[in-house]
């Protein structure tokens, strides 16, 4: 497709569909782009290992966002799924944050509307809504804070034990949050496709073919998967623990694309990937829409600018507020 087609069709096809030269070397022209306009790239650990190589920065969702606040650069790309690119633009809405593909979303997000989130705090006027950041900045704008994997039982602790609160929209974290602090939530019922996938049948069974390997899963699994890990943490917390533990085996139950940066820094343990429900060809578990951003989205992206993140200025103020709550109270110690 040419250039100008290509930019009219955008908001249809949620990238620039433009056919790249097959002699291009994409990681030279990433590299070349990145020092004219002084960009920065942003990667979360479920992107695809060359994205993650060629980021100025990897990070689980909190500290991509602690990242996004303090960047210098006239241009984000953010090579992740649009709930992250969305928070990047809601803390810098002076700078251009741009996204390999606006397709990348999140089915926790799309699980949680602002108006469906509204009828539910309309009928609690009492309660405190607390939303994880995989959600739209529309459902930001009516909370009242934010958090992570990584800082929710910090900022669940953070309120007064008299104070109800909705928490959306991960039931399998809200639940798992429920037990950490022993406090009551109403829970969205919404789940992360990927999380859900996880077998317990054939979890069991590969850590019965590897009894000295140690379960450490992502808090969006569900509770039976849960039951079985040594460790539960966000994406960094799980790559800190297989460093920090002594153990020389680990069966991960998170997004496959963690398993890169995982590897490296403990180059001599053996890791193996929790198994999904449905076989699929590396039996493991992809998030489909991390794995929509390749290589050649990601340079089209930052040669043209395009397709970038826009929030109207009122929504972008209102969801701001949850989220510097957030990095606030996450960052006391
Ligand atoms: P982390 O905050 O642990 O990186 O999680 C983000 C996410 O989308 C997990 O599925
Ligand atoms: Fe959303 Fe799950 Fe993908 Fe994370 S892994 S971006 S929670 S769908």
């Amino acid at each position: 497709m040419e250039l100008n087609k290509a930019i009219e069709n955008i908001q249809e096809t949620g990238f620039l569909e433009i056919n790249i030269p097959k002699n291009i070397d994409l990681v030279a022209e990433i590299i070349k782009l990145k020092k004219e306009k002084n960009a920065v790239i942003l990667a979360h650990y479920y992107q695809e290992p060359a994205i993650q190589d060629i980021a100025d920065f990897v990070g689980d969702s909190l500290q991509l966002s602690y990242k996004a606040a303090e960047v210098d650069s006239d241009l984000i790309v953010f090579a992740g799924v649009h709930f992250m690119a969305e928070t990047a633009k809601i803390l810098n809405p002076q700078k251009k944050v741009v996204l390999p593909d606006l397709n990348a979303g999140c089915s926790l997000a799309e699980s949680c509307e602002a108006k469906d989130l509204q009828a539910l705090k309309d009928k609690h006027p009492d309660h405190l809504v607390i939303t994880y950041v995989n959600t739209s900045a529309e459902v930001k704008a009516i909370s009242d804070l934010c958090c992570t994997s990584s800082n929710a039982k910090k900022i669940v602790d953070s309120i007064p034990l008299d104070q109800p609160i909705i928490f959306a929209p991960d039931r399998n974290l809200g639940a798992w949050i429920q037990k950490e602090t022993g406090r009551e939530m109403l829970l969205w019922d919404g789940a992360c496709v990927v999380h859900e996938a996880f077998s317990i049948d054939k979890l069991l069974n590969t850590h019965q073919a590897n009894p000295n390997a140690k379960i450490i899963a992502h808090p969006e699994s569900e509770d039976h998967i849960l039951k079985t890990a040594e460790y539960i943490g966000s994406t960094a917390g799980l790559i800190n623990y297989a460093k920090t533990n002594p153990a020389k085996e680990f069966i991960v139950a998170t997004e496959a694309g963690i398993l890169h940066e995982m590897q490296k820094e403990v180059p001599n343990k053996k890791l193996i990937p929790a198994p999904a429900v449905e076989d699929n060809s590396c039996a493991c578990s992809e998030c489909p829409y991390m794995k929509l951003n390749n290589m050649q989205k990601l340079y089209l992206c930052m040669k043209y600018e395009l397709p970038e993140i826009q929030v109207p200025q009122d929504i972008q103020e209102k969801a701001l507020i949850p989220i510097q709550r957030m990095l606030d109270i996450s960052s006391k110690k």
